[in-house]
């Protein structure tokens, strides 16, 4: 049996072979952490004592420098023996997630294959910007989905990207699902907004990761109207974009917000009200952003596009712990 000592707790926690991740869950230390898998970095630790078995990582989310002066993924590695590690992230009890009944209370088709959902909970539920909950309509399996509703509104908004033959998306684009009940459960995730951190903000929202984007970047601004934002909404063609008007209106009323929309795969044509940026997100950061050191970065979308903007903030300097990405497909 191994000994586990974490920076800023308290006991000593006992590691009978699991993962270091597994054994914080274990003892209910509220360890950050999102996706279990390696793939979005939330569980990055710094090993200060002792050694660990560890499992491959993508090289976004875990580099080869990092691993070379100690940093590891809790949820990829073992200890080899007792251990003493540091979280990257700040150790913070989340809002308890619990599962109700709620109703759907508005369902609305956008372009690029998009459902706009607000449900109402049974209760209000306490929740931070950014997190996700699991929906579970009828029979159907539950369905992970990020908030794009700021903390404290009494209805959850959803955006739902449709899948062709998708048994949630067949159900969701019924004409009638409007007063349908769904089970929420939640809240889930460590992609939240990191409410101590000064400094500008650099959002990425891919697809319909710009669900959580929005939460994040609403519930900075409606608590400093004049902090620094970048948001880059990442798409691959026109007709990808969902969210236009909402985020002009958005960089109108908040005077340090900068909103650009990246499309990776379009030809330059008639614009729309948000300045276009043909080419892929990772080039803009490049060119919008000499050094990244002292910047959060948020970034919500498809693991492809995470990992790659991942890297290439890491090469702008930024700090590993100013890394937060919510990766899915
Ligand atoms: Fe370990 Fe996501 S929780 S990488």
């Amino acid at each position: 049996m191994a000994r586990i000592e974490l920076k800023d707790w308290p006991i000593p926690l006992e590691n009978g072979g699991e993962t270091v991740l597994e054994t914080m869950i274990a003892h209910g230390v509220p360890f950050p952490y999102s996706c279990a898998s390696g793939d979005c970095g939330a569980c990055k630790g710094r090993v200060l004592c002792g050694e660990v078995a560890h499992d491959s990582a993508t090289a976004g989310i875990l580099s080869a420098t990092e691993r070379a002066d100690g940093y590891v993924l809790a949820c990829r590695c073992t200890p080899k023996g007792d251990l003493r590690i540091e979280a990257l992230d700040e150790l913070v009890a989340l809002p308890a997630a619990r599962r109700q009944r709620g109703w759907v209370v508005s369902r609305q088709h956008r372009q690029g294959d998009v459902v706009v959902l607000r449900v109402k909970p049974a209760k209000p539920v306490h929740y931070l910007a950014g997190q996700f909950f699991y929906l579970k309509f009828d029979n159907l399996p539950q369905r992970a989905y990020s908030v794009a509703s700021l903390p404290g509104a009494d209805e959850l908004e959803f955006h739902v990207r449709l899948v062709e033959g998708g048994k949630t998306s067949s159900y969701v684009s019924r004409d009638n699902l409007v007063g349908s009940e769904v089970t929420v459960d939640g809240p889930h995730g460590h992609g939240y907004w990191r409410q101590n951190h000064g400094g500008p903000i650099v959002a990425i929202g891919g697809g319909t990761g710009l669900a959580p984007v929005l939460s994040i970047i609403g519930a900075a601004l409606a608590a400093n109207a004049h902090r620094h934002v970048h948001l880059y909404y990442a798409a691959r063609v026109e007709a990808d974009v969902y969210w236009e008007a909402e985020l002009a209106a958005l960089a109108r009323q908040y005077p340090n917000l900068r909103v650009d929309c990246a499309l990776s795969r379009a030809e330059p044509s008639e614009q729309g009200p948000l300045p276009r940026r043909y080419q892929r997100v990772t080039a803009s950061l490049a060119q919008d952003w000499p050094s990244l050191a002292g910047a959060k970065l948020y970034i919500a979308g498809p693991p492809k596009m995470v990992e790659a903007v991942a890297v290439t903030a890491r090469e702008l300097g930024l700090a590993a712990r100013d890394l937060h990405t919510d990766p899915f497909s």
